[in-house]
């Protein structure tokens, strides 16, 4: 890989077409300085509530394995002190108002744009976190599997898009690692790499780059990029994952039914009209959605949505 782009999104409002191939070509992306301070604060403010309402649901009693609870939170067991820590939330979007305001981005939906074409829906939102001193190790994985290639009119980096908002830094102790180029692997050749490094105790960094951030940077990943993270006891590391595919394969392929793709354009909307409202947004040139024709939804008329969460389970099809 030749190096990764230097990206600072106070000098451009989206990423060039040299960069979206650059992701298409290695499945990362890192973009320096995106949130503004107003915003950060924002986001670190209404997700700490979360974080705190995790740790305070960590039973007395853990079940085995890793599960989630009522308030869509992930727990597993920390490798290195063997205590139950929670380390994901589902549905963001639904849970704070900065979380909706972020989904209306526009660098984010002008890159978004710029990888996937006008026609793109957001597919998912959750918090990743490392608890302060109980960071979850994350093992080596692909976001999902590869779309069957002779069903897709799209390169298949560009079919499922990542964008990682950091809302704290992250040092060599806690940081993403990642494989570049590996998004463009055959699924049993990124398989057969996953269990070769996830075989170690210690988590394995062979063959990967670390991409330490500061605060406020944003990643782009391909779901297809190897990645993981080690088990850390430092600070406390939030993630917001901000999920888009293109409309046209959600519609031919999925994951999701059909049915899925009016309500998260309707979600989409709204969060834009929630960013249109926000203080630390209203220096910005707005981001406009303007899918086609054909994937034009019945007006959107205002009207609240009664929710955002839209539990993916219930839009999942029968493969
Ligand atoms: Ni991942």
């Amino acid at each position: 890989m030749s190096q990764l782009p230097a990206i600072d999104a106070r000098q451009q409002d989206s990423i060039t077409d040299q960069q979206a191939q650059f992701f298409l070509d290695n499945g990362l992306l890192l973009i320096r300085n995106l949130i503004n301070s107003a915003e950060l604060a924002a986001l670190q403010q209404h997700t700490q509530v979360l974080v705190d309402r995790a740790v305070q649901g960590i039973p007395e009693k853990a079940p085995a394995g890793d599960w989630t609870d009522e308030h869509d939170v992930h727990y597993r067991r920390h490798s290195v002190t063997g205590k139950i820590t929670p380390y994901r939330i589902e549905y963001v979007i639904d849970k704070t108002a900065a979380n909706k305001a972020l989904l209306g981005h526009p660098f984010i939906l002008r890159s978004i744009e710029k990888i996937q074409g006008r026609n793109f829906l957001p597919t998912w939102d959750s918090m990743v976190f490392k608890r302060q001193g109980m960071g979850a190790l994350i093992p080596w994985h692909r976001d999902g599997r590869p779309y069957d290639q002779s069903r897709l009119t799209i390169d298949p980096t560009a079919a499922a898009v990542n964008v990682d908002f950091y809302l704290d830094g992250s040092d060599m102790t806690n940081c993403l690692w990642a494989i570049p180029g590996s998004n463009r692997w055959p699924h049993d050749q990124a398989l057969a790499r996953i269990a070769q490094l996830n075989s170690s105790k210690e988590f394995s960094t062979d063959g990967a780059v670390p991409l330490p951030v500061q605060p406020g940077d944003v990643l782009f990943h391909s779901t297809l990029t190897l990645h993981g993270s080690p088990a850390a006891q430092s600070q406390l590391r939030r993630v917001v994952y901000y999920e888009f595919r293109p409309i046209e394969v959600e519609a031919t392929i999925g994951p999701h039914t059909p049915q899925y793709i009016p309500l998260k354009q309707k979600v989409l909307l709204s969060c834009l009209r929630h960013r249109s409202k926000a203080d630390y947004a209203a220096d910005e040139k707005p981001f406009e959605y303007k899918p086609d024709a054909s994937w034009a939804f019945p007006a959107d008329d205002g009207q609240a949505l009664g929710g955002y969460r839209f539990h993916h389970a219930d839009y999942w099809r029968v493969a």
